[in-house]
């Protein structure tokens, strides 16, 4: 199966692409890594997984990819996913949690998290992808897309939840050292396409983010990968 400038591992199913994210999130973690995790229902499990693998975070400094304007213990934050399936389950907590403060206004909350972020590198960004080919918050042919000099972006919903969003933008997900796209199930599987094998088309957005100076991989299971050709 062929895709553009990324690596690609595809398993045999969800659980086992899981675990091969929880294998690279426990040893980011292990080596005090700064992580960028991503939201949606797709890394739960990946998470749980992680925290089984290793218990002591205390090195590693966390960061997220996009954030829904919500409170942190709402259940539709990506921070409270991060927090019930990962945090919780640890016996020592990350030693720097760098969260997108989504209940605040979302332009500050930008600003602030593109302060925050400026001068790091991320050295494991995981990302999911959606069914329309976006990600973080980065929707099909948003302005957001072309964004060269901030790093945050406050950005509009395309798909439930319809809360308002911040996300990173196109540089700093690219200026990460490693991005993994973990997608896993058929109803994926056209996005996959564009996504990973496709002409970078601002239509799909997951078709412009590769690592500038480093490693793109790509874990799917079988059904993610089913419209990859040969
Ligand atoms: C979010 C995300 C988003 C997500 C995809 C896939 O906050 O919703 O970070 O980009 O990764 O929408 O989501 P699922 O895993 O739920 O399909």
């Amino acid at each position: 199966m062929r895709v553009r400038d990324a690596e690609l591992i595809v398993t045999d199913d969800e659980e086992s692409a899981a675990k091969r994210v929880a294998e690279l999130l426990a040893e980011a973690a292990r080596t005090g890594s700064e992580i960028a995790l991503t939201g949606g229902s797709t890394p739960a499990r990946a998470y749980e997984l992680a925290a089984e693998l290793e218990q002591d975070w205390s090195g590693a400094g966390v960061w997220w990819g996009d954030e829904r304007c919500v409170p942190p213990d709402d259940d539709r934050s990506n921070f409270g996913l991060a927090q019930r399936t990962l945090f919780d389950r640890l016996d020592a907590q990350p030693g720097r949690v760098h969260r997108i403060r989504g209940e605040d206004d979302p332009g500050l909350a930008a600003v602030s998290y593109d302060q925050e972020l400026r001068g790091t590198t991320l050295d494991l960004l995981l990302l999911g992808l959606g069914p329309d080919g976006h990600v973080a918050s980065l929707f099909p042919n948003s302005p957001g897309l072309t964004e060269t000099e901030r790093l945050a972006i406050p950005a509009e919903p395309k798909l439930e939840p319809f809360v308002e969003r911040v996300t990173l933008t196109p540089p700093a997900l690219r200026g990460a050292r490693s991005i993994v796209f973990l997608v896993t199930g058929a109803q994926k599987a056209e996005a996959v396409a564009g996504a990973l094998a496709g002409p970078p088309d601002p239509a799909v957005p997951g078709s412009l983010i590769r690592s500038d100076n480093g490693e793109t991989l790509a874990i799917l299971d079988q059904m993610a990968a089913s419209r990859l050709r040969d």
